[in-house]
């Protein structure tokens, strides 16, 4: 069933859990995350970042991710992630998405303050879950502007003297926090920054949120619940693995007879098929003990 993203994140909070949020710019993937929360009995977040709009447009995709969702045994929130631009975000308010994410990050603090104010009043005319992010992950989730060493050294921690009145300001509902994680590949362990986050978790009371959340180890994303975390963004990591799993796949082919045919729906298939073992394994991380919920 659709879920608001207030609401999925909630259910996350009393659980002392965290909801896996997957970016999900192709069927296989809006597949294997709705399909691992049925198998698994957990929540799930089904995303698709403004960025990814050359990979699969919105459009497209949209109403797909709505309508499966809606269709769902599994609690499931349809939400448009890192959104830069208001009219996009209005498409997919329009689409039947029940979370969004405007994403100021990158803007001066009163522009973003203005900006999440105006996303605001857009989610309360669709009912729609609004997330918005204080700080800087120095880095897109394409991988555009990472540092050269992908150290994260360009990425502005979130300030938590500023976190609470920044809530106040926007009216948001749940704040993504900037810590110590970076999107993409990480050339070096990542190092969270603990204190950051526990400090903001004193100071506010809404549900927060980890960006650059695949590659971190699974102490760190239980340590990372404990300390408030309620929604993991998963991505990089996931399509990394199943980019080796489609690269086995042509290799045994090969293996088998040199100029064999290789048929797409086997790519697909097998890059589906590496997904739902993904998003499984780490759902069972985030409930971080808790019991299914369905
Ligand atoms: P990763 O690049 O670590 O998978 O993070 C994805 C993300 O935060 C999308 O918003």
């Amino acid at each position: 069933m659709l879920v608001n993203l207030r609401d999925i994140t909630a259910v996350a909070e009393q659980n002392n859990m965290a909801i896996g949020a997957f970016n999900t710019p192709s069927m296989e993937a809006v597949r294997a995350a709705i399909d691992a929360a049925e198998e698994t009995g957990y929540p799930v977040i089904i995303q698709h970042a403004e960025c990814h709009e050359d990979f699969m447009p919105m459009d497209k995709i949209g109403p797909a991710m709505v309508a499966l969702a809606g269709r769902s045994s599994a609690q499931v929130c349809v939400h448009l992630d890192h959104c830069e631009h208001l009219s996009y975000m209005r498409r997919a308010l329009e689409m039947g998405f029940t979370g969004v994410m405007y994403d100021g990050s990158m803007q001066p603090y009163d522009v973003n303050v203005a900006n999440s104010r105006r996303a605001a009043a857009m989610c309360h005319d669709f009912d729609c879950g609004l997330e918005c992010e204080l700080g800087s992950m120095g880095a897109r989730e394409n991988g555009a502007g990472h540092d050269a060493d992908e150290s994260g050294a360009m990425a502005i921690y979130t300030d938590p003297d500023q976190a609470a009145g920044f809530i106040e300001a926007t009216d948001l509902d749940i704040l993504a926090c900037s810590f110590g994680t970076v999107h993409g590949i990480y050339k070096a362990e990542p190092k969270l920054n603990f204190d950051v986050l526990t400090d903001i978790r004193s100071r506010v009371n809404v549900p927060l949120v980890m960006h650059g959340g695949s590659g971190v180890s699974d102490d760190d994303y239980r340590s990372a619940i404990d300390a408030g975390i309620r929604k993991i963004n998963y991505y990089t990591y996931g399509v990394k693995y199943a980019g080796e799993a489609v690269r086995r796949t042509i290799r045994d082919f090969e293996a088998k007879e040199a100029d064999s045919v290789v048929y797409w729906h086997d790519m697909t298939m097998a890059a589906y098929a590496s997904m739902l073992e993904t998003f499984k394994d780490v759902i069972t991380v985030f409930a971080n003990g808790a019991e299914p919920l369905a």
